[in-house]
C-alpha cells in the first residue's frame, strides 16, 4: 500500500477565486482514486506562480488548468516548454489556441460543412506599425469597396475581431453610416464582417473533455442572469447538434476546457464563437450549473491522470475531411460521424465507464460540498468581491436560491440512482 502515484494539478489563474476555491476544495474531498489495476493514486493542487525559468528547469504539475496565458506571456511560454519538454496535461495547450483562433475555426467548421454565418475578413484601418508597410501596401494592396462589401452582406451585420473574444471590438452595424464609424476605430484590430443570424435560442454549450453543457444563454441581460437554468429548452435534434458541434470543434482543434455558442432556429444551429481558451466559469454567472463544472473540471483531469492519458497537439484534419467529402452522407449523417471521431478522441465511453468504477462517490461529495458552509463562505466571498456592498443581500439570495435549486435536483437525481 505504500505503492502510492502522485499526482500534482497546478492551476494558472487570474482575479478568479471561486472556482479555484472549489476545485481545491473539491480535489480534497476526492480521497485516493484507485485505477484498474488496483493502485492508489492521490491528486493534489497547488496555484502557480510566475517566476525566472530555465528551460530545463523541470515542471512538478503533472496537469496544469490555465485561466492565464491568453493575455500574459510568462506563463504562456512555461506552458509551451512544459508541453513539448515535461509532456506536461494542458487545459488547454498555447500551441492550439495560439494558431486556431475564432478565424481559424470559423474556416475549419465551414470546410466540415457546418452552417456558419458568411464572413468576411477585411483589411486593416489603420497602418501596421512596421517601417516595410508603406511600400507593400502602396504596391500591393488592393483597394476596395467596404459599403459594397456590407451591402452584399445585408445589414444588420456583425463586425468583430477575427481573434475575438469578451465583446472587444464588437459591433451591430445597421447602416452605411454604422459601418463607416466602427471600422473607423478598429485602428489596427484586424477585422470580420459577418452575416446575422435571426435565432430564437442562443445556446452557449460549456466542454470540459467529453462533458458537455448546453445552457440557455441570453446575452442581452446582466451577467449573473444571462445563463437561463431551462431544460430541453431546444428540440432534441438541436440540442444533440449542439453537443456534437462543441465536442467536433475540440476534439477537432485538441481544445480540453472551451465553450460554444451557437445561435439556434427550429432544428438549424448556427455556431458564431467556439474558440474561448478561457471560459467564463464564474458562479456569479453559471450558478445553477456552476457544481457541475468543477466536478467535470475535476472529473476529467483525474481520469486524464490516473489513466495516464497523454494528448499531442497533432491533429489528424484529414479523417474529418473525408467525412465532410463523403457524398453519401447528408448533413445529418456527417455530423453522426463526426460525433463517433470526436467521442473516439475523448474515449466517451471508456471514460463514463471509468468515472462509475472509480469515481462513483464523487457526486456525493460535491453535493456534501456545495451543501456545506464552507461553500456558502465562498459564496460570500465572491459576491462581495463582484459587487458594491448595497447589492451583497440580493445577489446573495438570488445566487442561494439557484443553488438550492441545484441542490434538490442533484439529490433527487442522486436517489433515482442515477451515476455521474
Ligand atoms: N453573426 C451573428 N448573428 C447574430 N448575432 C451575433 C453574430 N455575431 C455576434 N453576434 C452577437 O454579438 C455577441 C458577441 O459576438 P461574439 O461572441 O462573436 O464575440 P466575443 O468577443 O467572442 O464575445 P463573448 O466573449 O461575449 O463571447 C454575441 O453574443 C451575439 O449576441
Ligand atoms: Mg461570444
Amino acid at each position: 500500500m505504500s505503492d502510492i502515484s502522485r499526482h500534482l494539478i497546478g492551476l494558472l489563474l487570474g482575479q478568479e477565486e471561486d472556482w479555484p476555491r472549489a476545485f481545491e476544495a473539491i480535489v480534497s474531498r476526492l480521497g485516493p482514486v484507485t485505477d484498474a489495476a488496483g493502485r492508489s493514486h492521490e491528486i493534489t493542487t497547488k496555484r502557480l506562480t510566475v517566476a525566472p525559468f530555465e528551460l530545463t528547469d523541470p515542471v512538478a504539475s503533472d496537469l496544469v488548468i490555465d485561466r492565464l496565458a491568453y493575455w500574459y506571456y510568462v506563463p504562456r511560454e512555461w506552458l509551451k516548454k512544459a508541453a513539448l519538454m515535461d509532456g506536461t496535461y494542458l487545459l488547454n495547450s498555447p500551441f492550439t489556441f495560439q494558431a486556431m483562433e475564432k478565424h481559424s475555426a470559423y474556416c475549419a467548421m465551414l470546410r466540415l460543412g457546418l452552417n456558419i454565418p458568411r464572413t468576411v475578413l477585411v483589411p486593416y484601418k489603420n497602418p501596421v506599425d512596421n517601417a516595410r508597410w508603406a511600400y507593400t501596401s502602396a504596391k500591393y494592396n488592393e483597394q476596395f469597396d467596404l459599403e459594397a462589401i456590407a451591402a452584399d452582406l445585408g445589414y444588420p451585420l456583425y463586425m468583430k475581431p477575427f481573434d475575438g473574444g469578451g465583446w472587444r471590438g464588437v459591433s451591430r452595424i445597421d447602416n452605411p453610416e454604422d459601418l463607416r464609424s466602427a471600422y473607423d476605430s478598429s485602428g489596427q484590430m484586424l477585422m470580420h464582417l459577418q452575416a446575422t443570424v435571426d435565432y430564437e435560442h442562443f445556446a452557449r454549450a460549456l466542454s470540459i473533455g467529453p462533458e458537455t453543457m448546453v445552457m440557455d444563454f441570453r446575452p442581452d441581460q446582466p451577467m449573473h442572469n444571462r445563463y437561463a437554468v431551462t431544460h430541453d429548452f431546444l428540440s432534441p435534434s438541436a440540442g444533440d447538434q449542439a453537443v456534437t458541434i462543441s465536442r467536433l470543434v475540440n476534439a477537432f482543434f485538441r481544445w480540453e476546457f472551451n465553450s460554444a455558442e451557437m445561435l439556434v432556429t427550429g432544428d438549424e444551429v448556427y455556431p458564431i464563437d467556439y474558440a474561448n481558451a478561457c471560459p467564463d466559469v464564474a458562479v456569479t454567472s453559471l450558478h445553477y450549473y456552476f457544481p457541475w463544472a468543477i466536478t467535470a473540471l475535476v472529473r476529467w483531469s483525474t481520469y486524464a491522470l490516473v489513466t495516464g492519458r497523454r494528448v499531442s497537439v497533432d491533429t489528424d484534419t484529414a479523417a474529418y475531411y473525408a467525412i465532410a467529402d463523403d457524398p453519401e452522407l447528408d448533413y445529418a449523417g456527417r455530423l453522426t460521424a463526426y460525433r463517433r471521431l470526436a467521442d473516439d478522441h475523448f474515449e466517451t465511453d471508456r471514460y463514463w465507464d471509468w468515472c462509475a468504477k472509480h469515481l462513483a462517490d464523487l457526486p456525493g461529495r460535491v453535493l456534501d460540498w456545495v451543501t456545506s458552509p464552507d461553500f456558502d463562505r465562498m459564496l460570500v466571498d465572491t459576491v462581495r468581491a463582484t459587487y458594491p456592498p448595497h447589492e451583497h443581500e440580493q445577489f446573495l439570495a438570488h445566487f442561494r436560491g439557484l443553488i438550492g435549486l441545484w441542490t434538490s435536483d442533484e439529490q433527487a437525481r442522486l436517489a433515482g440512482g442515477a451515476a455521474g
